[in-house]
């Protein structure tokens, strides 16, 4: 665990509200860029979930230049609710400089530059978090989008290459001095991937590095985690990738907690209501499980119902084999931890049509209902909480 410690210290409480650049943002809570994630579909769940500004996942420059069908696809923005920000990857200035151009042209409210993907395929083109080790390929790159767009431009970044080679810090001071509108820093290196933890104090540094903004990325799994972030590092913003597949939740308890926090309303994390032991009985055995409280509100029915209306999104949007098959990771990670969840994965793995799915659903939610009723004993505010988790499946 590398990071600031929590002790309480004088918070100062920024305004809810926040620019980059000229755009003027409501909320301090970011979803993050994804690939193969943050689609149009999975865009729209999150602005119902009150997301402000949503990411598309990278969008290669050069694809888009050339008029590849399969990268125009993921910018697919057009009649979309505003603000989005498009994400670009590239190594070659003028290129990204136009690619820019046409992603303003398509409507984007800001655009940014890919500097933390670390797959070999990506970093062996010079472009994602290899953009890095090259300051003046950085500079070059920032300045001609700077020059291209009116937008806010931004960049991503790691920490770095690895533990010996930590950049952040130095690429920001080049990306400000670029005219770049904001930084945004997941921190971790790029040799670790996602493993380990970020380290927030590179956050806190970079922070006091830069006068732009500074949006703080990594390991923020719960409402607490984000007022941590931005009480013990003073970022802008903070970002959240991973902890929203399958629990878009997340966002909208993020941002009341967010707002808490810069309304003065609470003053630290510990203000924030934890996770909730919740006693649930089953059968003869009573157990205790670690239930987010913000998920206490967000019954089964609500739980299937965002399936639901996320997969007819996918199909809408993609077709009804793609969307199918592209949904699937979604759909786990939405029923992670309910009683038969592993046994309703491998039916999914089967399926590529929405009718078979629908019927799928719906056949497993009347299978949870018969067995809650099963359990007589549980009253019905219980009957509740037991229906969101099961010990036996985490
Ligand atoms: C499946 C997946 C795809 C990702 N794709 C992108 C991407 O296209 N662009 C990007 O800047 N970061 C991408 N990331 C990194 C996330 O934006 C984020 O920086 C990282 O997951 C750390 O945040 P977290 O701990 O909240 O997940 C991706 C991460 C995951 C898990």
């Amino acid at each position: 665990m590398v990071q600031v410690s929590s002790s309480t210290s004088p918070v100062p409480h920024p305004p809810a509200q926040w620019n980059i650049g000229p755009l003027k943002l409501r909320s301090r809570v970011l979803p993050a860029p994804m690939c193969n994630i943050t689609d149009r579909p999975f865009r729209e769940i999150l602005r119902s979930m009150g997301a402000d500004l949503v990411y598309t996942q990278m969008v290669s420059a050069e694809g888009l230049i050339r008029g590849d069908k399969g990268t125009w696809s993921l910018l697919d923005i057009q009649g979309e609710q505003p603000p989005v920000a498009v994400q670009l990857l590239g190594s070659e200035p003028e290129r990204v400089a136009l690619a820019a151009k046409i992603v303003q042209d398509q409507g984007a409210a800001l655009v940014d530059l890919n500097m933390g993907c670390p797959a070999r395929k990506v970093t062996g083109n010079a472009c994602g978090s290899a953009l890095m080790r090259d300051p003046q390929r950085v500079a070059a790159i920032v300045r001609a989008m700077r020059h291209a767009v009116s937008i806010p431009v931004t960049v991503k970044m790691r920490a770095g290459w690895d533990d010996g080679q930590i950049l952040a810090l130095d690429i920001a001071r080049i990306c400000e001095a670029e005219g770049a509108d904001a930084v945004a820093l997941h921190a971790r290196t790029r040799q670790q991937g996602y493993r380990g933890q970020a380290d927030w104090r590179l956050i806190a540094a970079l922070k006091q590095t830069v006068k732009i903004p500074v949006t703080g990325n990594g390991d923020v799994t719960s409402p607490a985690d984000a007022v941590r972030m931005i009480r013990e590092t003073g970022c802008d913003a903070v970002m959240i990738g991973r902890g929203l597949i399958g629990n878009p939740w997340l966002l909208r308890a993020c941002e009341r907690a967010m707002l808490d926090f810069c309304l003065g309303l609470i003053s630290s994390e510990d203000d924030v209501p934890s996770d909730e032991m919740v006693e649930c009985e089953e059968g003869s055995t009573r157990a205790l499980i670690r239930v987010p409280r913000y998920l206490l509100d967000v019954n089964l029915d609500q739980r299937f119902q965002l399936v639901l209306q996320h997969t007819r999104m996918m199909v809408q949007t993609k077709g009804e084999r793609r969307g199918i098959l592209e949904m699937r990771k979604h759909t786990v990670q939405y029923l992670r931890g309910l009683h038969g969840a592993r046994t309703f994965r491998e039916r999914l793995m089967h399926i590529e049509t929405l009718t078979d799915l629908e019927k799928a659903l719906q056949e497993y939610r009347e299978w949870l209902q018969k067995r809650l009723q099963a359990g007589a004993a549980i009253n019905h505010s219980e009957q509740q909480r037991f229906s969101e988790v099961s010990t036996e499946e985490k």
